[in-house]
């Protein structure tokens, strides 16, 4: 048998009084069977819940990365794609090569030239990964829309201008893919990250990370990210996770919504 289980999450506009606790999606696979049940919803607030929510037309990603088909990349950039709008200004805590960098570039920059991409990372190499990634890929409009800082994601802070609220923030933790595996990201610095995020992103935004539980510390990371969630607010936020409950060592996706 496999089973996995959505928790509730939600974007621009919530329903606070339908979908405030117990999970919405279950999905339970047996023997070529597959089902798809409302947790505690009544079918008329089921329905209204999904329609509104990032998870609205994500469906079929979701079944592909349940299934083995779709990387939590995918998945978690599909879900980004339903919370930014062009013109944003998003955060990508942990730029390493560049990818998710590149997604949100695509995701926010339109012609009138407002939206805006703040990446970060503490190594040199992973900055220089992404400026190469960008420069192949984008346009000088495009890239002109980047500011790419060598610096902790516990000082996001200090990068994105005071003031300003943005749409979506980014973790993809642990180490830097084809890089130095020992330059990782920790369960005390993640903390100050996600409290920094908590600070700054706008009400309907998003804070999302990719969670790796199989190197060293990646547990013990995951536990605090699961303890920070848990403590927010449930007028304020809506938080949920993604994950694969005979996979133990999948990426594990969790989703933090401010209403
Ligand atoms: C899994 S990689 C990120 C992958 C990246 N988002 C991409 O699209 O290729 C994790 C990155 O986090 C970085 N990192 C570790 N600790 C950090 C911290 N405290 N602040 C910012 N970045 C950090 C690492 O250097 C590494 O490049």
């Amino acid at each position: 048998m496999m089973r996995c289980t959505v928790y509730p999450v939600v974007g621009r506009s919530f329903h606070k009084s339908s979908i405030s606790c117990s999970p919405i999606l279950n999905f339970i696979w047996q023997r070529n069977s597959f089902s798809i049940s409302a947790g505690a919803c009544s079918s008329n607030n089921y329905k209204s819940a999904t329609d509104s929510s990032p998870l609205s037309g994500l469906e079929s990603v979701m079944l592909e990365y349940i299934f083995g088909k779709k990387k939590a990349t995918q998945v978690a950039h599909s879900i980004w794609k339903h919370v930014v709008q062009k013109g944003d200004i998003v955060v990508d805590a942990t730029c390493g090569n560049g990818y998710d960098t590149l997604a949100m570039v695509y995701m926010v920059a339109d012609k009138s030239c407002t939206g805006r991409v703040y990446s970060m990372d503490i190594q040199e190499t992973a900055l220089q990964n992404t400026t190469s990634l960008l420069d192949k890929l984008l346009d000088p409009d495009e890239k002109e829309i980047v500011d790419l800082s060598i610096k902790c994601h516990s000082k996001m802070e200090e990068v994105v201008p005071r003031g300003i609220m943005v749409r979506l923030v980014a973790f993809n933790l642990g180490y830097l893919p084809g890089g130095d595996k020992t330059i990782i990201t920790n369960s005390k610095t993640t903390l100050l990250g996600m409290e920094a995020a908590s600070r700054i992103i706008a009400s309907g935004g998003l804070i999302s990370l990719l969670v790796y539980v199989g190197h060293p510390g990646g547990m013990e990371e995951y536990k605090m990210v699961e303890e920070f969630a848990s403590r927010l607010p449930v007028n304020e936020w809506i938080c949920c996770k993604l994950q694969m409950l005979n996979r133990p060592l999948a990426p594990i996706v969790v989703l933090l919504c401010k209403r």
